[in-house]
């Protein structure tokens, strides 16, 4: 493997649900959304590409948080409707052999039993390619469809996750390698001394165990992160194998990989053991005229991407985004119990400036271009950060998009050595691990 590779996965941003319904090239019939067909095709040409992953975002409630209610978010499609992505998962995997396919799942929707079993199942089935995506809750609304008013406060959640997490490790070491005898003659099935119970009674959680199957063939899914405050990066030092974030420039992809990995080293591990994925979202096209009358296009804003942006904010915040006017500064104090790391960075800020920055990032101009300029671009930023990769992420792409990103940009970067062309080994964890 080259010195200079990297990584790339994709973010299957707005989870099971609607991609490119009201655009030119959304596909014939806009209503398949509730079908596998738009993942499975994507997840056919990632893996033509060589991809790492491929990441299915989830959050399971219809929002009501923008003007209290949930009309804006039906209407525009924000975040909702969204089916459950640990059904989708297993279409992915039959339809490839050797991508890795995270599943998002909430710590403060699942039991750690109920969430240890799946995931050890769909490791099973798919042969050892599983990650999970550990995402611990955001707005109110969310939790009430889980017996409560209010989510846990905000680090709480965290403290909780970490409990989950030792819960979860636990079910998935209570089977000895050896525990499976499969001996016909003497007609032993499993060995009862060699499966573990766990009997963890913890702060927020009591589990006896042990799991019902035996351990699954990476004997953990791969851990999966995106927090960005300092709660969730030291959260993601002590567990995450994958950290995926958004940001800025490659100054700010440096610092953040600096920090994830010292968080790592201070929770006693090797920070090559997290691989911090940047959010990227290139636009692509024969010509650098064609690829920015393109980027031109897609940044002009209508009343309804406004709309359809405050509630997006709103609902990741918690924050009613309708009571400030767009064209004045936010308040110099903004409280969230949600997306803490986001909401700092508007604090003080013009809001219209928010909505136009969220429509451009992460595709900032120099991501524009032929796949050539892009793929060249690529390499400079990664020279310049260090590492790890980069995560694709377009909410609204029509089938095009694939194309144009697996067929075309990526065989420019394997062409210049920096992308897998085939993969190495048969588990996820040991192709992301590679290089
Ligand atoms: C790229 C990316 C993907 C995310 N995907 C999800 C998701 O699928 N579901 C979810 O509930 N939260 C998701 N989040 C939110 C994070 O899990 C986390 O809650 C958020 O970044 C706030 O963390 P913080 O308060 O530590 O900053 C995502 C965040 C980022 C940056």
């Amino acid at each position: 493997m080259g010195a200079d590779m990297f990584h790339l996965a994709w973010f299957f941003s707005k989870g099971f649900g609607p991609k490119a319904w009201k655009h030119r090239w959304h596909g014939s019939d806009v209503a398949r959304f509730t079908k596998p067909d738009t993942g499975v095709f994507l997840a056919q040409a990632m893996e033509r590409a060589g991809f790492d992953y491929f990441m299915i975002e989830d959050s399971s409630n219809v929002p009501y948080t923008y003007q209290g209610s949930h009309n804006a978010y039906l209407r525009h499609s924000v975040d909702t409707p969204k089916l459950d992505p640990a059904v989708l998962a297993p279409f992915l995997i039959e339809a490839t052999t050797n991508l890795g396919i995270v599943v998002t799942c909430s710590t403060t929707e699942y039991q750690p039993f109920m969430l240890a079993r799946l995931f050890n199942t769909l490791d099973h089935v798919s042969d050892g390619r599983i990650g999970w995506n550990v995402v611990t809750g955001s707005n109110d609304g969310g939790a009430q469809n889980y017996n409560r008013d209010r989510q846990w406060p905000h680090d709480e959640r965290y403290d909780m996750a970490d409990e989950f997490m030792e819960v979860c490790r636990g079910l998935w070491s209570g089977w000895d390698d050896d525990a499976l005898v499969l001996d016909l003659e003497n007609g032993i099935f499993a060995d009862g001394d060699k499966v573990h119970p766990i009997d963890h009674e913890g702060k927020y959680y009591k589990v006896r165990g042990p799991l019902s199957a035996p351990p699954m063939p990476q004997r953990s899914p791969v851990i999966c992160q995106a927090g960005g405050s300092g709660r969730g990066h030291r959260f993601a030092g002590q567990w995450a194998e994958t950290v995926i974030t958004a940001a800025t420039d490659p100054a700010d992809m440096k610092r953040q990989r600096e920090a994830i990995r010292q968080h790592a080293a201070d929770a006693g591990r090797d920070p090559d053991g997290v691989k911090v994925l940047f959010l990227v979202s290139p636009i692509i096209d024969e010509t650098t005229e064609l690829a920015l009358a393109r980027h031109n296009a897609s940044v002009e804003i209508d009343d309804n991407e406004v709309q359809y942006q405050l509630a997006s904010l709103s609902r990741q915040s918690g924050i009613d985004f309708s009571q400030f006017a767009l064209d004045e500064p936010l308040p110099e104090r903004l409280v969230s119990n949600g997306h803490q790391s986001m909401v700092a960075k508007w604090e003080g800020r013009v809001l219209g400036d928010i909505i136009r920055g969220n429509v451009l990032s992460p595709g900032s101009k120099s991501f524009v271009g032929t796949p050539d300029h892009v793929a060249g671009y690529m390499d400079e930023v990664m020279q310049e950060v260090g590492g790890d990769g980069f995560l694709f992420v377009n909410s609204y792409f029509p089938r095009r998009y694939v194309t144009e990103i697996c067929d075309g940009l990526v065989p420019e970067l394997q062409r210049r050595g920096l992308t897998r062309t085939a993969y190495e080994h048969e588990h996820f964890r040991d192709n992301l691990m590679a290089f």
